[in-house]
């Protein structure tokens, strides 16, 4: 049975910007983010208190959060560590993200820590997090695939999981980083979550677009029950610190597949698409999302 509803977790302006090789204005950000929640986005993942020098194109999350926080939408950043949180709530982020890996070499690439490190730093963030009131969403990358390491095995990933949600993360986020997963594979990791105690109502699915099969996996994914998709507007995306990683699910495609089944959004697909279509003039580049380039008249 589908959902009547899917809550889309927008990170257009965080996994998309991250990737783009030109620094983009901070105002253009701001703009865009303002755009997207007029478009009815509620869930607008705004930026990341990471490293400015490992994630130079966020460099200015101190300058953007200010300029956005005041939007009626939920604005999660991501947080690496304790020096992330502590930048995030100086600011009055209500939400954040860790993101930790299911495999050792994407750990060490993009948190330069073995993987149970990166838990043990985690650890105190999300406990910190929850103590001031912060929801606490819980990304987990390479589920499907590693570009250094090839097939992930399964249990690797529930066992990540199983240690986000025992330290108290309120949701996941199961991340197909680069592209590879397939509806089986889905399916198989969902069933194999449920069984070892982790229920399908605080699972989100973040797919890449690499292999052209982010779409097919969302509808395996809501047949299992998620209703909490992430996709970034206008297919915008990638990961610096993974090689083969191209863009998102584009929230345009997600959004032409649901309503066609009925299913809300609360998006206002027009708006949507010219917003898209505004940050590819931005951008200098047109956007790889198909329903933007099928309904801008460019
Ligand atoms: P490190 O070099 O090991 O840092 O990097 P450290 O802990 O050794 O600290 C070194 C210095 O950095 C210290 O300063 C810290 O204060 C400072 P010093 O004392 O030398 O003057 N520092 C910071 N400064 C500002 N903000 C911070 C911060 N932390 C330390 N938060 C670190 C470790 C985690 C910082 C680094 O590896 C990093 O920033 N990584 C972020 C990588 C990233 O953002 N990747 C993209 C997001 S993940 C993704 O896209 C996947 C996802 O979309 C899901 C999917 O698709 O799978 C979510
Ligand atoms: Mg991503």
């Amino acid at each position: 049975d589908l959902p009547d509803r899917v809550r889309i977790h927008e990170v257009g302006a965080r996994d998309g910007l991250q990737n783009e090789k030109s620094a983009v204005p901070t105002e253009v950000k701001a703009e865009f983010i303002r755009r997207l929640a007029d478009a009815g986005l509620t869930t607008i993942e705004a930026t990341s208190f990471v490293h400015p020098a490992w994630v130079p194109q966020l460099a200015d999350a101190e300058d953007l959060f200010p300029q956005v926080a005041d939007l009626p939408v939920a604005l999660p950043v991501l947080v690496p560590n304790q020096r992330g949180l502590d930048r995030a709530l100086a600011l009055g982020a209500r939400r954040v993200a860790v993101f930790a890996s299911a495999t050792e070499s994407f750990a060490k690439a993009n948190l330069n820590r073995t993987l149970d490190e990166s838990l043990a730093v985690f650890e105190p963030v999300v406990r910190r997090a929850k103590d001031e009131g912060v929801q606490v969403r819980g990304y987990v990358s390479m589920c499907f695939g590693d570009p250094w390491e090839g097939a992930v095995p399964l249990h690797q990933v529930v066992r990540v999981c199983r240690a986000l949600r025992d330290m108290g993360c309120d949701e996941l986020s199961l991340g197909d980083t680069i592209g590879v997963a397939t509806p089986g594979h889905v399916l198989e990791l969902l069933s194999l979550l449920n069984e070892e105690g982790v229920p399908t109502n605080v699972l989100g699915v973040h797919f890449h677009d690499t292999y052209g099969q982010a779409l097919a996996n969302t509808y395996a994914a809501l047949e299992h029950g998620v209703t909490t998709v992430d996709a970034s507007a206008g297919g915008l995306g990638g990961c610096p610190y993974a090689k083969s990683a191209t863009g998102n699910l584009a929230t345009e495609d997600l959004v032409w597949m649901l309503h066609g089944l009925g299913i809300d959004t609360g998006v206002d697909l027009g708006r949507l698409v010219a917003t898209s279509a505004w940050m590819a003039d931005q951008l200098g580049r047109p956007s790889p999302s198909r329903t933007v380039r099928a309904l801008s008249h460019k």
